[in-house]
């Protein structure tokens, strides 16, 4: 049987990540299918790509874990919200997000979009990158899965910085949920 996948997009993101997922699992449905994309609101950009896809979507509202129901793994893909203990406990080592920095560096509450890549510049830093991680109760604090790094470079602004990021995300992302499954999976 292959793993179920729910998405879990949030208000403001394109849906890009959700998009490499899905294209991920459709190139391997042996091992991993779209379960569903959730999306807390209706307005969501990636919520109305999704529904170009044929994948089932929902609207979670504040029933995050509801909509959850069913599913094997979760990938939250541009959530910005905190997700409640309850529902981070229904998917113990089953949660994952991925955030466009090298954390422990740059992450945390607030940190979204183009400030991490802000924080990045202001710091110095000549190395960036994306990391895949597990969630937990905290913000950015989950176990470390996967990193992909790229360098900074000194003409960069926070948006050159973000689509270089970008494009390692999309492949960061598939690789460390596939990779996590496939490991679950000999045990
Ligand atoms: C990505 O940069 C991801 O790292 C962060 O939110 C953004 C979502 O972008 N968690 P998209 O909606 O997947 O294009």
């Amino acid at each position: 049987m292959p793993t179920k996948v729910a998405i879990v997009v949030g208000t403001k993101g394109r849906g890009s990540n959700m998009v490499a997922l899905l294209s991920a699992m459709g190139r391997r449905p042996e091992v991993a299918v779209p379960y569903v994309v959730v999306a807390p609101s209706a307005e969501s950009p990636a919520l109305a790509v999704a529904r170009t896809t044929g994948v089932r979507t929902t609207i979670s509202g504040v029933d995050l874990r509801g909509a959850l129901e069913g599913a094997d793994y979760v990938c939250l893909a541009g959530y910005l919200r905190l997700v409640p203990p309850e529902t981070v406990a229904a998917f113990p080592n089953r949660m994952l997000n991925i955030h466009p920095s090298l954390l422990p560096a740059h992450g945390g509450q607030g940190m979204y979009g183009l400030r991490v890549h802000q924080a990045v510049l202001d710091a110095g830093e000549t190395v960036s990158g994306c990391t895949v991680h597990l969630v937990d109760e905290a913000y950015d604090r989950g176990e470390i899965l996967l990193r992909r790094e790229c360098p900074v470079l000194p003409d960069d602004t926070a948006e050159t910085l973000a689509a270089r990021v970008l494009t390692l995300e999309h492949e960061a992302y598939p690789t460390a949920l596939f990779d996590l499954i496939e490991a679950d999976a000999h045990h």
